[in-house]
């Protein structure tokens, strides 16, 4: 599949078999989110890898009970480094650049799953702390996105978008 048969091909999916994802396909997915644009290539982000069966179900729980967390082989977390980007960005790099770089990171990790045949969600509805002390992630990082990855168990439906015309705003 080319770049944009992939785009259109991605959904969220929200259940998974039990098939561990291979090796090789998370060191792929690992170094295209590496490759990620970031402000002042600052790269104001961690991510953090979790496979652990106790650890993916303290994040079932501090993500409101979302229990295909646990289902998926591993679930990556992507946290703003505030610190790195206040560097040189001061309060807009803590406050919005390490944000957007980590998001930027963790979109970047969710098309290279979908270009290895691999299922995933972004999710966002989580308690910041229960993810911290989920897996022991440090007060300063902020936790962002989590992507649970795995082979899908269930096809979602294609969900529908805004026509571009509601979106695009010509001058
Ligand atoms: C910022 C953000 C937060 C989201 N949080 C969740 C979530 O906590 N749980 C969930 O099941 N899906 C979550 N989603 C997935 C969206 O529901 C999904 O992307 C949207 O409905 C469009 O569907 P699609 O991904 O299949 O195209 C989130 C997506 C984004 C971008």
């Amino acid at each position: 599949m080319d770049f944009f048969e992939i785009v259109h091909a991605r959904h969220s999916v929200r259940a998974f078999v039990e098939t561990p994802v291979e090796d090789e396909k998370v060191r792929r997915i690992l170094e295209v989110a590496n490759r990620a644009p970031s402000a002042g290539n600052l790269q104001g982000y961690e991510i953090y890898v979790v496979r652990q069966e106790q650890h993916k179900r303290a994040l079932v729980r501090a993500a409101y009970d979302q229990e295909f967390l646990a289902e998926a082989s591993l679930v990556l977390i992507f946290c703003a480094n505030p610190s790195r980007s206040a560097v040189r960005y001061a309060e807009r790099g803590e406050q919005l650049y390490s944000v957007q770089d980590a998001t930027i990171a963790c979109t970047y990790a969710m098309l290279a799953a979908a270009a290895l045949g691999l299922a995933s969600v972004w999710v966002g509805a989580f308690q910041e702390d229960g993810v911290r002390q989920a897996i022991g992630i440090s007060q300063e990082l902020v936790p962002v996105a989590m992507l649970p990855l795995g082979y899908a168990g269930k096809e979602p439906r294609q969900t529908p978008r805004r026509g571009l015309r509601d979106i695009i705003h010509e001058t």
